[in-house]
């Protein structure tokens, strides 16, 4: 019964975001779970050494991309069906931060975040959505998978008001999204990741957030890997319009 439940062979996925961090986790992931893996971002050089890197465990493609305006996001939705007739995983992972004392947070820092976070997250979903759907079917839906934070749900201390605002609307919008979407067999869910090492947390003082972490560490390439393949595969066939913490514990601390 569960041979090859989590496999991905097949598959056609695209990771935003995906050469570095948290994208670069989960491309490793569904790379070595058989799924032909395109990634996207700004840097050219960073999407085209990960996905050399990647070659060793299957298929990855780079297509270099800066997500946040609308004109590119129609250019990548244009080059992925350029080269593909369907497909089946959408990961919405790029994201950016802004942090500021209340008194002094500027328009700037509302803009970038909701532009990156939510607005482009909307639009490239929108765009490759024709491509999705082609690839859905009730044996096989198709997954859009967002990546929000525990931040959406917990008043930190971090001063990032627009990033905790911009997450806590894509937690609603992969709602409103699965909710639209199942009766295309396309499946919307959330992962909410808590604190894991990375460009985005390198100005934060690890010993004293793993304080508030019940498991006491921070999360890893396979915690995250490991959630995104369920994710993925036919092990969730039945989920959408979820929302999934991994973070240690942090929420229910
Ligand atoms: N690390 C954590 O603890 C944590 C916790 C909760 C949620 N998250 C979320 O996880 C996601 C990944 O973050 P991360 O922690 O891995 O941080 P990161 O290493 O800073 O990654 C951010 C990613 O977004 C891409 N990106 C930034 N601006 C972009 C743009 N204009 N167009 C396209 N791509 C762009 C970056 O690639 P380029 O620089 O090449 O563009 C990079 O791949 C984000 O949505 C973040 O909010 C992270």
């Amino acid at each position: 019964m569960i041979e090859g439940l989590f496999r991905l062979d097949g598959k056609v996925a695209l990771v935003t975001g995906g050469a570095k961090g948290i994208g670069a986790m989960i491309t490793q992931g569904l790379v070595e779970s058989g799924a032909k893996t395109y990634i996207s971002s700004r840097s050219a050089s960073a999407c085209e050494a990960f996905a050399q890197e990647m070659s060793q465990y299957g298929t990855c493609i780079a297509l270099p991309m800066d997500l946040s305006n609308l004109d590119n996001i129609e250019r990548l939705c244009q080059q992925i069906g350029e080269k593909e007739e369907k497909l089946d995983i959408l990961i919405n992972n790029s994201g950016v931060s802004w942090g500021a004392k209340l008194g002094e947070f500027p328009e700037k820092g509302w803009d970038k975040v909701m532009d990156l976070n939510v607005k482009s997250l909307f639009f490239l979903t929108q765009g490759l959505l024709p491509m999705i759907k082609a690839a859905s079917s009730p044996e096989s839906p198709g997954r859009i998978i967002n990546i929000s934070s525990v931040a959406a749900r917990i008043a930190g201390g971090l001063d990032a008001f627009s990033y905790n605002a911009s997450k806590a609307a894509v937690e609603n919008l992969t709602k409103v999204l699965a909710n639209k979407l199942a009766k295309d067999h396309v499946l919307v869910n959330a992962i909410a990741p808590g604190f894991f090492p990375t460009k985005m947390t390198s100005h934060f003082d690890e010993k004293e957030l793993i304080k508030h972490i019940p498991l006491n560490r921070t999360g890893n390439p396979t915690d995250m890997a490991g959630l995104a393949i369920f994710l993925c595969s036919k092990a969730s066939n039945f989920m959408t319009g979820t929302y999934i913490p991994i973070d240690g514990g942090q929420l229910i601390a």
